[in-house]
């Protein structure tokens, strides 16, 4: 049994500083700069940040440790390292990575290629005046629902391919010479971008206005319970928790890790990253309100309508260097979605290779083909309501249910005190009782309270207004195809270690 699970020549970060950027990596992307920006505003301004940070706190960092512990001490896998801990649960770690790599990064990688074409239509401020009809009709050309498939764009599918070759060059490459190189690359540069952005934006006229919106609180939208499960949701996706992106990472790490600062670190850059990020977009927001001397609320956008059409519409009206702006922007974007989507393609690639000793090379192109293909899916005029119909059932169901059961897996099975004495034996910072009243009581509590939201919402009302149909086949179907796969793998045998 013991060469089953072999852990000879697992693969290692050459520094703890590769971990800790390719962690952040992965949670730093696209919902950062403006999603955040935009809960933000939507739910109390910088009242907002009193959940966020608590969510941060109570849920954030515990469940990151969770993760980091449970990949550090097994040694493998998402479904290797539940194994480990219970024959039983194998299947769960295998939902986890199938669904984000047969879901999650299909429609993100789409999304990345969006930014890709906006990056380059910034040269020549290709949405000239109508950044609204530029980017619904003739960008993504849109049909009328999610059941009129319309044509495949052409324009998007080009740069797909660029994104999947690039996801393709550097997973392919493996941990060290692969992940852990981009992201010492893409994450310093990233960060050097965002701050010159902020910086820019803050200095336009009217800027103030913006971040007055952004920041300005409104403690008594506290009261509204919608408020703090945007902000507890918003901290799990963004943590990529849930996804056995943390833990195949964290099972790279050496024997000797301070396993509690990495968590720390790692949680922290997020959730401050989004915090400045949120200045970048707002001061540009205030800056156009300034300009078209209109009230913020009406240059306001939702979600991708702020990326997509609000900015590009500022940058527009930028006085000087307009397509610099623009580029700056875009290429912020397309980093964050990068460093994101190679974890994604490694949390599935590493459980392959532990289950049947895959030769990476081979298997990281064959994820890639299918990752590209299945993009292709959200490519057509009706992308985009697939895209917001996969993406609302596998976040609001998929991460909630294994978030939850990892915490009864690891809190009540494997016993949470057993964890915290494997982070505590490595960590100079040590880990009190409260991680295990989180990880037990709290953290599934507080994901039970959400998962039971969405779906009272659901049933109160069809998501978004799509047709029933539509949220069957493509929301609930999709998640039950991952869950029947996962089932599926987890019966076949273990391929024994062989020294590769
Ligand atoms: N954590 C990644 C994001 O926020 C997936 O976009």
């Amino acid at each position: 049994m013991a060469d089953y699970f072999g852990e000879t020549h697992r693969a290692q970060w050459k520094t703890k500083a590769g971990f800790i950027l390719a962690a952040m990596g992965s949670a730093i992307g696209l919902g950062n700069i403006w999603r955040f920006s935009y809960l933000c505003y939507e739910n109390g301004g910088g009242a907002f940040l009193v959940p966020y940070f608590i969510a941060m706190a109570v849920v954030g960092i515990p469940l990151m440790l969770l993760e980091f512990g449970l990949g550090h001490r097994e040694k493998g896998s998402a479904p290797l390292s539940f194994r480990k801990i219970a024959p039983g649960w194998e299947w769960l770690g295998w939902w986890a990575v199938i669904f984000v790599m047969f879901g999650i990064v299909m429609y993100y990688s789409v999304v990345i290629s969006w930014c890709l074409n906006y990056l380059f239509y910034s040269f020549n401020l290709s949405w000239g005046s109508d950044p609204n009809g530029f980017f619904f009709n003739k960008f993504l050309a849109v049909t009328s629902g999610p059941g009129k498939i319309g044509d495949i764009r052409t324009p998007i599918v080009a740069s797909l391919v660029g994104i999947w070759l690039i996801n393709w060059l550097i997973v392919f490459f493996g941990v060290e010479k692969g992940i852990e190189r981009a992201n010492k690359i893409l994450m310093p540069l990233l960060f050097a971008m965002t701050m010159g952005l902020v910086i820019w934006a803050l200095t336009l006229p009217g800027a103030k206005i913006g971040v007055v919106k952004y920041l300005k609180p409104n403690f008594t939208q506290l009261k509204n319970p919608s408020v703090w499960i945007a902000a507890f949701s918003q901290i799990f996706f963004s943590l990529s928790l849930g996804f056995g992106i943390m833990v195949a990472y964290a099972s790279y790490l050496p024997r000797r890790t301070d396993i509690t600062k990495s968590a720390i670190m790692t949680t922290l850059g997020n959730c401050v990253y989004s915090l400045v990020a949120g200045f970048a977009v707002w001061g540009t927001l205030g800056y156009m309100a300034y300009v078209k001397n209109l009230p913020i609320e009406k240059v306001v956008k939702q979600s991708i309508g702020l990326a997509f059409v609000a900015y590009p519409q500022a940058i527009s009206l930028i006085p000087s260097f307009a397509r610099l702006f623009g580029v700056l922007f875009f290429s912020i974007l397309v980093f964050a979605g990068i460093s994101s989507s190679i974890s994604i393609i490694e949390a599935f690639t590493s459980a392959m290779i532990d289950k049947f000793r895959f030769e990476r090379k081979t298997i990281v192109s064959i994820l890639c083909l299918l990752g590209f293909f299945g993009g292709m899916l959200f490519t057509t005029g009706a992308g985009i309501y697939w895209l917001d119909i996969v993406d609302h059932f596998l976040n609001s169901y998929g991460l909630v249910i294994v978030g939850i059961l990892e915490c009864i897996l690891i809190g009540w099975i494997f016993k949470a005190s057993k964890m915290r004495r494997h982070i505590n034996e490595v960590s100079a910072m040590k880990l009190g009782v409260w991680w295990d009243f989180s990880v037990k009581f709290f953290t599934p509590a507080v994901l039970i309270l959400i998962l039971a939201s969405s779906l009272y919402e659901e049933f109160a009302s069809p998501y978004g207004g799509y047709p029933v149909v539509s949220l069957i086949l493509l929301g609930r179907d999709w998640l039950l195809a991952t869950l029947i796969g996962a089932v599926i793998i987890s019966r076949y045998k273990w391929q024994p270690a062989n020294n590769e």
